[in-house]
């Protein structure tokens, strides 16, 4: 069942939102190379915790799975070929050329707020970079058709052409999803998909939207030796960014943006 918000609700989760958005800015001035994924995630939990959040993600057992170990940290932090949910380790340290997803979520008021970034340690490859872009724009474009009247694979559709536009492989086992007081609610939110299908979208609805963009061939991510860390099936670099959002009339409002810069999305 898709919730809608009332406006009294999407306050708490612009709250949450912000507090989100924060830790990335955070870490995107913070990463270095040389640096573990443990120590980035130690910074963002103590982060969330002084401004009064609890981590979305840590301890969260997927309702669908519920015989998985429980998620162990406040960020997923995704290397390279890896698509998500990189589990921080102390052993994992971040390289110059490397790209890095950090996801972040955060629970406070009651409400969640989810988002990612791929960030980029110093000079990467053309291709790596282009990637890095297009994912990032793939977002920017699904967010433009979170408008009400709209139908839910107009998102989907404007992430997958974009995506595909550049001969990028959308990753089809990992997708977006609506947000509220849980980190997972309906409606699912694939990066691929027909234009004018799918639901209707309403105002209120709240929305994670979440395009996971491959270089390779990839249409998958697997698990890596059992676990949480997924993976392209080629090796090949894959990125990762992410909004949550309201679903408006005119334009959909963003509650996770950023506050490094205005322009920004
Ligand atoms: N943004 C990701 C998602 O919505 C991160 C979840 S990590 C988990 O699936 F630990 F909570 F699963
Ligand atoms: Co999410």
């Amino acid at each position: 069942m898709i919730t809608i918000k009332s406006e009294r609700e999407i306050g708490l989760m612009r709250e949450s939102g912000a507090l989100v958005a924060k830790v990335l800015d955070m870490l995107e001035m913070e990463l270095m190379p040389g640096m573990t994924t443990k120590q980035l995630d130690s910074m963002a939990e103590a982060y969330i915790r002084d401004h009064h959040g609890v981590p979305s993600f840590l301890n969260y057992v997927p309702k669908s799975d519920p015989g998985v170990t429980p998620y162990p940290a406040t960020l997923c932090v995704s290397i390279n070929e890896e698509v998500v949910h990189g589990v921080p380790s102390t052993k994992r340290v971040v390289r110059e050329g490397d790209i890095v997803s950090v996801d972040c979520g955060v629970y406070m008021g009651g409400y969640h707020g989810d988002a990612a970034r791929t960030f980029v340690l110093g000079i990467i490859d053309d291709k790596v970079q282009e990637l890095v872009d297009v994912t990032r724009e793939c977002l920017a474009r699904g967010i433009a058709m979170a408008v009400e009247g709209n139908r839910l694979h107009d998102i989907s559709s404007a992430i997958e052409d974009y995506a595909r536009s550049f001969g990028f492989s959308v990753i089809e086992n990992m997708v977006g999803h609506g947000i509220g007081s849980e980190l997972h609610e309906d409606p699912a939110v694939p990066n691929y998909g027909r234009k004018n299908t799918g639901v209707k979208l309403r105002e209120g609805m709240t929305l994670a939207i979440e395009p996971m963009i491959a270089l390779g061939r990839s249409r998958k991510a697997i698990s890596r030796r059992g676990g949480w860390v997924a993976v392209t099936e080629d090796g090949k670099p894959s990125a990762h960014f992410e909004h949550t959002i309201v679903v408006r009339p005119n334009e959909a409002e963003i509650l996770t943006h950023t506050f490094l810069d205005a322009k920004r999305a």
